[in-house]
């Protein structure tokens, strides 16, 4: 037994050497060598015979425990009472989770740094580290009444992804970097992913912020001042990474989805992150009471609002394929009373794909009919708004590649699937190659209290962050 347990530990301490040696066909167990000669062959530096490496590769540790505790405990910075949590950009319990985290990043060994929007940065420095970092996380911040696994898997897993490799041993060629960014969900400012657009460099979206205040008609930039972060948007400039900051970028996360726990597998490697785009329509026609106005006399604006509805389903489902989808969210009438014709309407819409060019004729297609409509029906359209249009991303494939072999050597099940839901990842795409790695939850339950994923998962999930950090790094 203690012979084993030594060789383990040789094994450990040279697994640099086997990740260096590439991962090619690494579940090639053969072999009746003596462990040993084996052993000493790795410390003479001559080629390494990869069967080594599954004796590694299993015997990497997740600190359950600790994680769960650490989830549990984020869980608590919250403005609703568990389970449900709340927790909103710049607020005081975001702030007070932000110093969780970056406490957390600490004690891994990471070297911390923040910018100006809040993004929080934790590096581990690789052997060769003027080369791109290899970069990972998600969010933290939770929209009212939401559940404590979305985004937060990515981060504290990401951190504990971390710390496998380093009990692991391994070190990094390319340096290491977790980031959590600020505001993935658009609750307070009405923007997703303020962190990761920003570090796209979006400067439509710098100016816009200067002109945009929440709920309580509170300043972006107020907001941020007093949570020590933006004064201005020269600072808020200053967030904006190159494009080839990273040479990689992964992301785990939760599925969101019920796919995963339907079919039983461990593993979503996301080849695909479809893109919303939003539109906001008005309409404009003439009221009048519900009984006086005859019906071949009415322009009612509340008609061309249904009849648009219907237009989105239609053309959503025309475009052939199943990744299509288009939804009216919100329709509202005025003056909204059961007696009065509605003069005006307003419909939200969102519509998704994963190819840009098809969901863009869904777009022009949906303006085509609010046109028709309004002709038809002597309504005016009043505005026609796309108030986004974000491109959907692909996975880059050597990623999918390192997943995938990530997962074949844990042997966890696995299967490849396209996000339907947007992450930071849709904008580090912009300047980064990118990967997303889910994990199943329970009946695909999120943003809500219900929302869980199971600690094997997590795991799961975690174990095949590290190894595939690993190989990126050094790739
Ligand atoms: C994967 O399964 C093989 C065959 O059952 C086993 O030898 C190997 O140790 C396993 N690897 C891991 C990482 O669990
Ligand atoms: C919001 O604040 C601005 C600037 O202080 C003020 O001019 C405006 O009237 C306020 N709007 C509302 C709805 O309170
Ligand atoms: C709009 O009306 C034109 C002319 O009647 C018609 O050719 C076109 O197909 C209509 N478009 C939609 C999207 O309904
Ligand atoms: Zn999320």
């Amino acid at each position: 037994m203690m012979v084993q347990r030594i060789y383990l530990l040789l094994l450990l301490v040279h697994l640099p050497l086997f990740f260096f040696c590439g991962f090619p066909a690494i579940l090639s167990l053969s072999d009746a060598e003596d462990p040993a000669t084996k052993t000493m062959e790795d410390f003479s530096g001559y080629p390494i015979h990869e069967p080594h490496f599954p004796n590694s590769v299993s015997s990497m540790s997740v600190d359950i425990h600790s994680l769960q505790k650490q989830i549990d405990e984020l869980s608590t910075f919250s403005d609703t009472p568990a389970p449900s949590v709340t927790r909103i950009l710049y607020s005081e319990k975001d702030v007070l989770a932000r110093r969780y985290v970056k406490n957390l990043m600490r004690l891994s060994g990471l070297s911390v740094r923040e910018d100006f929007v809040g993004n929080i940065f934790g590096l581990w420095e690789g052997y060769e580290p003027e080369l791109a970092p290899v970069s990972t996380g998600s969010h933290i911040d939770a929209i009212p009444y939401s559940g404590k696994y979305d985004g937060v898997v990515g981060v504290l897993g990401a951190i504990e992804a971390i710390n496998v490799l380093k009990r692991f041993g391994f070190k990094p060629r390319r340096s290491l970097e977790v980031i959590m960014f600020t505001s993935e969900e658009p609750t307070r400012f009405g923007i997703s992913c303020l962190g990761s657009r920003l570090l796209a460099g979006d400067e439509a979206l710098v100016k816009s912020l200067d002109r945009t205040v929440d709920n309580q008609n509170v300043t972006f930039f107020h907001a941020a001042r007093s949570a020590d972060y933006a004064n201005d948007q020269e600072e808020l400039s200053s967030v904006f990474l190159k494009e080839g900051s990273y040479s990689a970028f992964v992301e785990l996360h939760i599925e969101q989805g019920p796919i995963l726990e339907e079919e039983g597998i461990s593993i979503g490697i996301v080849t695909a992150i479809a893109a919303p785009a939003s539109i906001k329509v008005d309409f404009e026609g003439n009221g009048g009471h519900a009984g006086a106005v005859l019906m071949p006399n009415r322009n009612d604006a509340g008609l061309a609002a249904a009849e648009l509805a219907l237009a989105v389903e239609k053309h959503a489902l025309e475009s052939g394929s199943i990744d299509t989808v288009g939804t009216v969210g919100i329709l509202n009438l005025h003056p909204g009373a059961i007696n009065s014709i509605p003069s005006k309407s307003h419909l939200e819409i969102d519509t998704r794909d994963i190819d840009e060019y098809r969901r863009n004729i869904v777009i022009e297609k949906i303006h085509q009919s609010a046109l028709n409509i309004s002709q038809k029906r002597g309504v005016k359209l009043l505005d026609f708004k796309i108030v986004n249009q974000d491109p959907p991303a692909l996975s880059e494939k050597s990623i999918v590649k390192a997943m995938e072999s990530a997962s074949q050597e844990l042997n966890l099940t696995h299967k490849k699937m396209i996000s339907r839901a947007y992450h930071d990842s849709l904008f580090m795409a912009r300047i980064s190659p990118m990967g997303m790695i889910f994990i199943p939850c329970y009946k695909g339950y999120s943003h809500k209290p219900e929302e869980f994923a199971s600690i094997e998962d997590i795991t799961n999930g975690v174990k095949v962050l590290a190894l595939t950090l690993a190989k990126l790094s050094l790739h």
